[in-house]
């Protein structure tokens, strides 16, 4: 297998630490949320608007069990919600990138494109209801989590060459 799979909260980095550190260390780059987007051939958003959370669960199923079946060698970066995936475990090492709520909140709006970045999220509407989400997944995410990854105030370059020097 040899895959690397990103999980963690909503905005906290995943495919920006999964494309930088595919591009220093030559391995393929996959987004779990690409990935059902070119499924669907819609975005994220629609597809939560008009067939609600259950369908896209499903599609992130359909994505977990192809990435067992037939991706090896890649860092592959996930939506938020997709360490709940039965056969996780079996995809690759999974690592959290670990960073307080708050941190997360201020690295999305001080974004050029914040409120794009919150409009594609639906589960990231208001803050009170994505706090809540994030302090009820944050113990199951360091459950699954063979590897945790603090990126609290880190320089993208650090966090790339830490995680190629623990996994
Ligand atoms: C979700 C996170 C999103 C996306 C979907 C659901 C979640 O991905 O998969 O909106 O359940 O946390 P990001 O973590 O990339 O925002």
């Amino acid at each position: 297998m040899n895959n690397v799979i990103l999980i963690g909260f909503m905005g906290v980095g995943k495919g920006t630490v999964a494309r930088a550190y595919a591009k220093k260390y030559d391995r393929f780059a996959i987004d779990t949320d690409d990935l059902i987007e070119s499924l669907e051939n819609r975005k994220i958003k629609t597809i939560f608007a008009e067939n609600g959370e259950s369908y896209f669960r499903a599609l992130e199923k359909k994505c977990a069990l192809w990435l067992e079946k037939s991706v090896r060698d890649s860092i592959i970066s996930t939506g938020g919600g997709f360490f709940k995936q039965e056969n996780i475990k079996n995809i690759g090492k999974i690592v959290l990138l670990d960073s307080s709520f708050d941190n997360i909140y201020k690295r999305i709006i001080a974004h050029p494109n914040a409120s794009k970045k919150l409009a594609k999220r639906p589960l990231f509407q208001d803050i009170n209801s994505a706090k809540k989400l994030y302090n009820e997944r944050l113990p199951l995410y360091k459950e699954i989590a063979d590897i945790i990854l603090n990126v609290e105030k880190r320089e993208l370059k650090d966090i790339i060459d830490e995680l190629h020097s623990i996994i």
